[in-house]
């Protein structure tokens, strides 16, 4: 496919499929690239241009403003309060405010036991397979992948299990906007409005939770005198958005992405099957061969020259991590999934922002992808209808992916626990 750089753009079809054979025309020829995204970035596509970057302090990731920089600057008034709002988040913030938030974070998730999530998840995985009983075909995408993250955090952060479809809503609208650049006032307003409502259901349950006892992790965020910043009730609130709109769309994104990998290399799969200790190393490769987060977003803090590049103040520069992963400098043979494979992809990101939910998708995604595949030995990917993928590629995963379900074994009956 020929690769024009000057019309780079993740809104062309085919990019949004497969980016891969694109990414390896460019990080050949340009791997620092200037487009016009966003009235002008710096796209980073090799591994060590990506991870340099995402560790100088030069760049910033107090990028609330990113998704407004899309609009014409007529329109970016409206959305102030919305902007606000996002630097509530502890992404976007640096230094010691970064810092203090962070450690507040991370005890939250210290709290949640790798037990307590197994069983979270293993729950949750069972029910929905059971739900097929009857059926030879489901949605894999529909059916299992967009549903299970929003179970599961619905549960971990104390909300009661029947609201989860409606804080998916919610967060599926916030998902959109820091997918692409491609972006209308619209889809802003959209946004927001998702936000608005997530904080309005977030605040009335933060209300309900009093006295001692478990409150999951937004009862954990509420509580006062631990380590690092202690939160007022609304800022609380708003990790939790924050923590949704970033774990539920690409876990799910990462099982149907692992999904599709194993249907195109059946001797992986073939390797898992004999050998179940592959699983963890099978879930870093699955991270490393179709990330979910195709690109990050980081702003200049100033001015400075990068390898012959005059990188501005105030422009946006995107790390390609799906372009990273797959540099054969770093990776030999990148294009091929081998799960026992070693080295260490940028899917969860570097520096200080890595992803602090990195634990929780190892353990879910294996709960998750394991008891599938051992419940149902025989599930195949169907070709028709063919996999039908998202429209954009900040979050690269499917819509949906029909898969055969034959001969589902009852959840006691296997040794996936
Ligand atoms: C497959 C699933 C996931 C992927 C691929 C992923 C990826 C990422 C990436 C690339 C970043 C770094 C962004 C940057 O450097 O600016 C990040 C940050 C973050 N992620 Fe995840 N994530 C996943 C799941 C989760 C989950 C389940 C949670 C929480 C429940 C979560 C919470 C966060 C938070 C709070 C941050 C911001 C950390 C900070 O700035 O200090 N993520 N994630």
């Amino acid at each position: 496919m020929p690769f024009d750089t000057r019309t780079f753009s993740f809104s062309n079809t085919d990019l949004v499929v497969d980016p891969y054979p694109a990414y390896a025309q460019i990080r050949e020829r340009e791997p620092i690239h200037y487009s016009t995204m966003y009235g002008g970035s710096w796209l980073l596509f090799s591994y060590e241009d990506a991870v340099a970057l995402l560790r100088d302090p030069r760049l910033t990731n107090n990028r609330a403003t990113l998704p407004i920089k899309a609009l014409p600057e007529h329109q970016r008034g409206e959305f102030d309060e919305f902007v606000a709002f996002l630097h509530t988040w502890t992404a976007f913030r640096e230094g010691e405010q970064h810092t203090m938030r962070r450690a507040r974070l991370n005890s939250v998730f210290r709290a949640l036991t790798p037990t307590r999530v197994t069983e979270v998840a293993q729950q949750v995985t069972d029910r929905l397979i059971d739900s097929w009983e009857g059926r030879e075909k489901v949605d894999l995408v529909k059916d299992f992948a967009r549903p299970l993250p929003a179970m599961m955090l619905t549960s971990l952060i104390g909300a009661p299990q029947h609201d989860h479809a409606q804080l998916d809503h919610w967060s599926d609208q916030l998902a959109y906007l820091f997918g692409t650049s491609a972006l209308t006032a619209e889809d802003v307003r959209r946004a927001w409005d998702g936000a608005q409502e997530l904080m309005t259901y977030l605040e009335a349950l933060a209300a309900e939770l009093t006295g001692p006892g478990n409150h999951g992790m937004l009862g954990e965020l509420l509580t006062t005198g631990g380590p690092g910043y202690d939160f007022s009730v609304a800022e609380a609130c708003a990790q939790c958005v924050l923590m949704l709109f970033a774990g539920i769309e690409p876990s799910r994104h990462l099982i149907g992405n692992a999904m599709m990998a194993l249907h195109r290399f059946p001797d992986q799969r073939g390797l898992l099957r004999n050998d179940p200790r592959l699983w963890p190393a099978a879930i870093e490769e699955f991270m490393r061969f179709d990330p979910p987060v195709q690109y990050i977003g980081r702003l200049a803090a100033e001015s400075f020259d990068y390898r012959g590049h005059r990188i501005e103040r105030g422009q946006p520069v995107l790390p390609y991590i799906g372009s990273a992963n797959r540099d054969p400098k770093q990776f030999v043979d990148p294009d091929i999934l081998d799960i026992r494979r070693r080295g260490r992809h940028l899917s969860f990101s570097e520096g200080v922002h890595r992803c602090i939910g990195a634990g929780l998708v190892r353990t879910q995604t294996t709960v998750a992808l394991r008891t599938l595949l051992t419940r149902i030995p025989d599930l195949e990917v169907c070709t028709d209808p063919a996999p039908h993928w998202n429209a954009y590629v900040g979050f690269h995963g499917l819509q949906s992916l029909t898969v055969s379900v034959p001969n589902i074994t009852p959840a006691a009956m296997t040794t996936a626990r």
